[in-house]
């Protein structure tokens, strides 16, 4: 038997043992986060428009999650529900909300590249953490699906950071404010921020990434890290896209990760002559991304970046957009 939305509203105990339509189905998008944003390595975030992931979830008459299809992963993804992130973390939803005994079905649709450094897994996990909070009428602020998102982080690549699934979550900008107890605080931004994000085909697992940077760092190292996070934060409160610009520079990850991404340097050279207002590694890379004022720098900078890489031998894909402050977002 199938379980109706309105069976699905109910607490576990309260819920008919049979009955009801059945069939009832949700398709969800969640966008791609840039993480990071330069010098705030695991406390900033923002979301972009295109790419996101795409999960369709239907409710079946037999308690327990499976994953019928994936597509856009190249057979990558598990189909296993233990082992997959989206279905790991709704199921620790289920249990926290005492819904267990629902039957879902969990469709998953890739729609950007895995290990590129734009949230991918972020994406697919917030996907289904929405949809099951739709589906399920939890009009709870969604906050509380910050802890297992989290959880999903720290299934993909060994550790639990925040500033992917916070802003796909929530969408625009978002501070990691601290991590115990999680304070996320949402920060406003210039409407006229252009992204322009080029993801050369090279892969980077965050796993491997995050082993290589350094444990410790040098006093004046993390004197000119925080004044260049305060000095972002104050810019994107102030709307003051210079300040933004000049505070966007890292001097404890981004010197190890650039050895992971083609040309790092030379892509930013070109960004910054084409007019960018910042260049940086988006999350662990090897996407990069730049902050424009308008779409058309954006679009010529993605174009002469890719053109760059193709000059190497490697693919790349490319998106231009503004911040998404919308976040995630039912299709259907
Ligand atoms: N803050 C994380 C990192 C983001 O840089 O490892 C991963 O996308």
């Amino acid at each position: 038997m199938e379980n109706t939305i309105d069976d699905l509203k109910k607490p576990a105990h309260l819920a008919p043992p049979s009955g009801g339509r059945g069939g009832e189905s949700i398709h969800v998008f969640a966008p791609a986060t840039v993480a990071n944003v330069v010098c705030g390595f695991d406390v900033l975030g923002f979301a972009v428009d295109e790419p996101g992931d795409e999960v369709i979830m239907r409710v079946t008459g037999k308690p327990g999650i499976t994953i019928s299809k994936i597509t856009g992963d190249d057979g990558r993804l598990p189909l296993d529900p233990a082992k997959n992130t989206v279905s790991v973390s709704v199921q620790h939803y289920l249990q926290s909300v005492g819904r267990s005994d629902i039957g879902l079905d969990i469709e998953l649709h890739k729609k950007m590249p895995i290990g590129s450094g734009l949230g991918s897994s972020s994406a697919s996990t917030v996907a289904g953490l929405f949809a099951i909070k739709t589906l399920l009428g939890d009009d709870s602020d969604p906050i509380k699906l910050l802890p297992f998102a989290m959880k999903g982080e720290e299934m993909a690549c060994g550790h639990g950071h925040a500033d992917n699934v916070a802003p796909a979550l929530f969408g625009g900008f978002v501070l990691i404010r601290s991590y115990e107890p999680l304070d996320v605080v949402r920060l406003p931004h210039p409407k006229n921020l252009w992204c322009a994000i080029v993801f050369p085909d090279v892969d980077v697992p965050t796993r491997e990434a995050r082993q290589i940077i350094r444990k410790n760092i040098q006093m004046k190292d993390a004197v000119t890290q925080w004044g260049n996070i305060a000095g972002l934060v104050s810019g994107l409160f102030m709307q003051d896209i210079d300040l933004i610009g000049r505070s966007m520079k890292d001097v404890l990850v981004e010197p190890v990760r650039s050895m992971l991404i083609p040309d790092f340097y030379k892509m930013r050279e070109m960004a910054m002559e084409l007019g960018a207002v910042s260049f940086g590694i988006s999350g662990s890379g090897p996407s990069v991304f730049a902050f424009t004022r308008d779409e058309a720098t954006a679009r010529s900078i993605t174009q002469k970046l890719q053109q760059h890489l193709t000059g190497l031998k490697i693919g790349s894909n490319s998106y231009v957009s503004t911040i998404n402050d919308a976040g995630p977002k039912v299709l259907g």
